[in-house]
């Protein structure tokens, strides 16, 4: 891994009590609901789906809880102006995109790629100005040679024309609170009751501006996010969790793991973590790791598998477990039985657990294999986190818990990290920008396709929650 060994301290606090949450409430306490790759298309779980009356009525009190409960600022409530809302109109301009800079922590991923944006202008005529970012993984000239204009960092703000669409990735600065004048296309985290939402709405119906959230562009025939990073978020998890097992392996599980950087490419991530494999192997005695994926067949579980494969993991030693595999209801004993657990379900309703401390104390030494153990769907503080052995999330910065059994039990590692592409950001960027390319071209051809329309309609219910939420 591109690492520093510097500050790592990777033992984990002990566990807070499952379904706690600590500080300030926010909505993700009670579903993953900002989490950095929340899908939409998932509705809030419903109780129905439940089996037993009992769960269901659980269920049912968890949901109002989550839908009744909302964050109060301890701060000053900003105040709104009830402005009239822009309507779409469908026109056949070209559009204008101008691509700010991230102003994210270790965010080298981005929305527009070269090469969308060279299908965008070349063929169909759009304008497209790219602020300079000294962490976007694709350099500014890559950019400039297609034909984007080149801005400076943030002057969107002051320059951008009013017609642009200001297209972003991640959520502005919270310490900035000032009018939000154009329709911005981003992640912006705020219809879901996360932190703050109110005032970043706020912000909109201040600037007579509007949102159309990456997270709420969706299919109307299917239903599926137009575009969604799940697949390198699997592919990522996996990646980690067979370095840690490497690590292990090589450096021993009392070693801290080291703090994690992106890769500049899926080369580097591949090679990199291959030779790590193969050497930890050579250590071992020639024993190469089993893979266990649970939610194989998900956008997130494929990832997982295929980087399972690019570094030699032979078929049969990737064990693909999906929604038919776990019908009897867990906790699987099986999970214990290999080295590396990536969990990539999408948790829709309560569960039962998949693992547990008695469980994985219950076995011998022997039939004890797993290490390390990658939590793709970190529903970390939902009180049905189907893995009850950790309740929060780690970082790049501070990859890995430490879980302690009853001895002769050895550790688990596990990694919780809510914003894995960030790992191959070049790669992500590509697969998303490329999914997203379609709905974009609407934006020309039909600014009322349902795609847009519904995310404008969303944006304006949103509103006015935010309006009754700071009258
Ligand atoms: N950590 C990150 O950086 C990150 C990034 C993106 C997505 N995610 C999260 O990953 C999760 C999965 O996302 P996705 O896009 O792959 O979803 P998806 O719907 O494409 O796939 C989910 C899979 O889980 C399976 N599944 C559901 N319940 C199951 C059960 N009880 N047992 C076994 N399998 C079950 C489904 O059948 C499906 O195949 C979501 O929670 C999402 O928020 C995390």
């Amino acid at each position: 891994m591109e690492v520093t060994h510097a500050d790592a301290s990777h033992s984990a606090p002990p566990p807070a009590p499952l379904g706690k949450t600590r500080g300030r409430w926010r909505a993700r306490s009670s579903h993953h609901i900002s989490h950095e790759e929340p899908l939409l298309r998932r509705p809030l779980p419903s109780p129905h789906g439940c089996k037993h009356r009992k769960e269901q009525a659980v269920w049912s009190h968890k949901l109002a809880v989550i839908s009744s409960r909302t964050y109060i600022s301890q701060n000053a409530r900003p105040t709104l102006s009830f402005n009239t809302l822009p309507t779409m109109t469908t026109s056949t301009t070209a559009p204008h995109f101008w691509l700010r800079a991230e102003t994210k922590k270790n965010e080298r991923r981005t929305a527009l790629t070269p090469d969308v944006c060279n299908k965008l202008i070349r063929d169909h005529s759009f304008a497209i100005t790219v602020e300079k970012s000294t962490d976007r993984i694709f350099d500014i000239a890559e950019y400039e040679r297609i034909g984007c204009k080149i801005a400076e960092t943030g002057s969107w703000q002051t320059s951008a024309p009013a017609d642009a669409y200001i297209v972003g990735l991640k959520e502005l600065p919270e310490t900035d609170t000032s009018p939000l004048s154009h329709t911005h296309i981003m992640f912006a985290h705020c219809f879901k009751n996360q932190r703050d939402w109110e005032k970043v709405l706020s912000r909109f119906d201040r600037g007579h501006g509007t949102l159309l959230d990456l997270e709420f562009l969706n299919d109307p025939k299917t239903g599926r996010r137009v575009a969604a990073f799940g697949y390198y978020a699997g592919y990522a998890g996996a990646a980690l969790g067979l370095d840690v097992w490497a690590h292990r392996q090589l450096e021993g599980a009392d070693t801290p793991y080291p703090t994690v950087k992106p890769f500049e490419n899926d080369d580097a991530l591949i090679t990199h973590i291959k030779g790590r494999v193969q050497q930890a192997v050579k250590k071992n005695g020639g024993q190469t790791p089993s893979v266990m994926v649970m939610g194989a067949l998900g956008r997130c579980g494929s990832g997982a598998v295929d980087l399972a494969r690019k570094i030699g993991i032979s078929d049969e030693a990737i064990i693909k477990w999906d929604i038919n595999e776990t019908k009897a209801g867990g906790p699987f004993k099986e999970i214990v039985a290999h080295d590396v657990f990536v969990n990539c379900i999408y948790l829709s309703k309560p569960i039962p657990p998949f693992l547990n401390r008695e469980v994985i104390e219950a076995v011998s030494e022997k039939e004890r294999k797993l290490q390390v153990l990658v939590d793709v769907s970190c529903d970390t503080t939902n009180p049905h986190n189907p893995i009850p052995l950790y309740d929060q999330s780690t970082t790049f910065d501070d990859p890995v818990l430490t879980v302690e059994f009853a001895k002769p039990h050895p550790p688990l590692s596990v990694i919780t990290i809510d914003h894995l592409p960030t790992l191959v950001p070049r790669e992500a960027s590509e697969m998303f920008a490329t999914d997203l390319l379609p709905s974009l071209l609407l934006l020309k051809t039909d600014r009322n396709a349902p795609v847009w329309a519904d995310a404008e309609k969303l944006f304006k219910e949103k509103l006015a929650d935010a309006r009754k939420e700071l009258a």
